[in-house]
């Protein structure tokens, strides 16, 4: 007999343990879900699971999503544990910033590692537990720089285009088994991340740059992973929304004619 336990939904999300992936986490666990929050950083992954103050519907656990035999492991500890998945965010993401002739290709893999080969490996284990319930929906977390070059991510920004096609990839056939497939871009949002690599100039350019004239909060981009997930969206896959405050909208946007 299916206890209560058995249809609680389950969301897997990586990446978890600070900015945007806490923040999601938030989201399911405010839904009722629970949630397999998975990241490299066991520490800060433990203290953000134990402050999240539900131990019965959280699972924290410590796992690299671009290592197969990681993924693997986790996927099946999430199936043992909690018995389904429903959705899977493909949030962890890693950037090095640098001019193109001095990115070296140790870190053009890291990147890729991470951005592109987490997202396919954490789909190809976690789908197949998805299929025994009836399918789910995946969100794969690119970025504006996936839709627009821009200097200095010659790595960042060709995962993120990557990654968008993945998943169209992803969603033409896993659609017909019932998972839907869709990704976010943000624009530039107030996490770790971003404090790493913007500079009060780079984000006085931003502020310039996007018409909302901000930066978004992780908050602000759970809700668009989130809708994604849910039932409201059950006839989008794949698709890419931008939450990005109209930045990707604004195209080339000349200064002079914006004041
Ligand atoms: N912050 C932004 O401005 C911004 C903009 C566009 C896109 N994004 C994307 O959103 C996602 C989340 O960004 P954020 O700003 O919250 O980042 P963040 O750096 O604050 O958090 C990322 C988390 O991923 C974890 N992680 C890194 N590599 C991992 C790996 N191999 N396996 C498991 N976990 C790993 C880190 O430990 C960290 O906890 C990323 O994919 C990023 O590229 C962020």
């Amino acid at each position: 007999m299916a206890t209560t336990d058995d249809v609680m939904p389950v969301a897997v999300v990586t990446g978890a343990a600070r900015g945007i992936g806490l923040a999601s986490s938030q989201w399911f666990l405010a839904r009722g879900y629970r949630v397999a929050m998975i990241d490299t950083d066991g520490a800060a992954l433990c203290e953000a699971a134990a402050g999240l103050g539900d131990a019965s519907r959280v699972l924290a656990i410590e796992c690299d999503v671009s290592d197969e035999v990681q993924v693997a492991a986790m996927a099946s500890q999430v199936a043992q544990q909690f018995g389904r998945i429903d959705a899977l965010v493909n949030n962890a993401g890693v950037a090095v910033f640098k001019p193109l002739l001095e990115t070296t290709f140790q870190e053009w893999r890291y990147v890729f590692a991470t951005n592109l080969d987490g997202a396919f490996l954490c789909t190809q284990f976690c789908a197949p537990v998805m299929l025994r319930n009836g399918g789910g929906s995946i969100v794969n977390i690119a970025s504006i720089s996936g839709l627009r070059a821009s200097s200095l991510r010659v790595a960042y920004g060709t995962s993120k285009a990557a990654l968008i096609h993945l998943t169209k990839q992803q969603a033409m056939e896993l659609g017909n088994q019932g998972i839907r497939v869709n990704a976010v871009s943000p624009g530039p949002v107030d996490t770790a991340m971003a404090k790493l690599v913007h500079t009060p100039a780079i984000r006085a350019d931003y502020h310039d740059a996007i018409p909302l004239n901000r930066y978004g909060t992780p908050q602000e981009i759970a809700e668009a992973i989130g809708f994604l997930c849910s039932p409201a969206a059950s006839y989008i896959n794949g698709q890419m929304l931008a939450a990005d405050g109209g930045f990707d909208a604004a195209g080339i946007g000349l200064p002079t004619l914006r004041r």
